[in-house]
């Protein structure tokens, strides 16, 4: 088992005649939170789409847990997307359906579960996540942004995926709900020993959980390291970055644990 669970080499990526990503080298370390952040545009969203296997890169190598997932046919790439769990921005629910229908969706689409069992696991998963029995049967819009976030966590969870991978959590939210959402993904890595991968506007929210945090600048990997790196180290590009967010980073608390593995490196 390959403690890099992500590894991109020089990937590029181009739509027509518009080069997206050029040359990502990037290395996600399992059962850590890798946070993406960078500007509208950048490619961070195109970037997690070839990570998750939906995208293929024009050039470059894809290692998820040790095997290169480029040039794979569909149906490996089928098998490759279910080590992967999608929390999407505003959650991404089925307004029409129910929670409990929301939730059992990855179940009924790849397991031969019986419909008590499907029940028993999403009942099962409302409850870790501290949603109240009764909302099951409600419809998401019913329900507030907070536990829209936990609906959508508890469907990417059902299939018990090893990398769980978010697109903008904590965008649209208020900042306690934000805070809220950072605690979520921390609890979430600790307690099914996942890996994150998130990409992010907010650069509050890396600081509380990134172990590593990388800068996406038109389609570059600018900067990668620790945040307290980025903000104290030598690269112009990444200082200027988080200065521009106006967000006073000594006054972020902490939330990821420190990987002890890492210590001393
Ligand atoms: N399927 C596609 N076809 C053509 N162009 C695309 C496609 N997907 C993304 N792009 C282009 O790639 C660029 C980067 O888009 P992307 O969505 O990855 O940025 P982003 O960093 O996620 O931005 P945001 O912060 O606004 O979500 C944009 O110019 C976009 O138009
Ligand atoms: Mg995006």
């Amino acid at each position: 088992m390959t403690d890099d669970i992500v590894v991109l080499r020089d990937v590029k990526k181009s739509f027509g005649e518009q080069e997206v990503l050029k040359g990502i080298n990037l290395v996600a370390r399992r059962n850590e939170t890798t946070v993406i952040i960078g500007g509208s545009g950048a490619g961070k969203t195109t970037l997690l789409r070839h990570i998750v296997a939906l995208e293929q890169p024009t050039s470059g190598e894809i290692l998820i847990d040790g095997e290169n997932i480029v040039g794979l046919s569909e149906r490996e790439l089928n098998r490759v997307r279910k080590k992967f769990g999608m929390v999407y921005q505003y959650a991404a629910l089925l307004d029409s359906c129910t929670v409990m229908d929301n939730i059992a969706f990855p179940l009924v689409e790849h397991t031969k579960l019986s419909t008590k069992e499907i029940r028993d696991r999403v009942m099962e998963k409302l409850k870790i996540l501290g949603l109240d029995p009764g909302v099951e049967k409600k419809f998401p819009s019913e329900l507030s942004g907070g536990m829209r976030k936990r609906v959508g966590l508890a469907r990417a969870l059902m299939l018990e995926p090893p990398i769980l991978v978010y697109d903008e959590p904590t965008s649209g939210l208020d900042p306690p709900t934000s805070r809220m959402v950072d605690d979520l993904i921390e609890e979430m890595r600790v307690r099914f020993h996942v890996t994150s991968v998130v990409i992010s506007h907010d650069i509050a929210s890396c600081f509380r959980i990134a172990h590593q945090a990388i800068l996406l600048i038109r389609g570059q990997v600018v900067a990668s390291g620790t945040p307290d790196e980025l903000v104290r180290g030598d690269n112009e590009e990444a200082r200027e970055f988080i200065k521009k967010s106006g967000v006073d980073v000594s006054d972020v608390s902490r939330v990821a644990a420190e990987m002890p593995s890492r210590l001393g490196k």
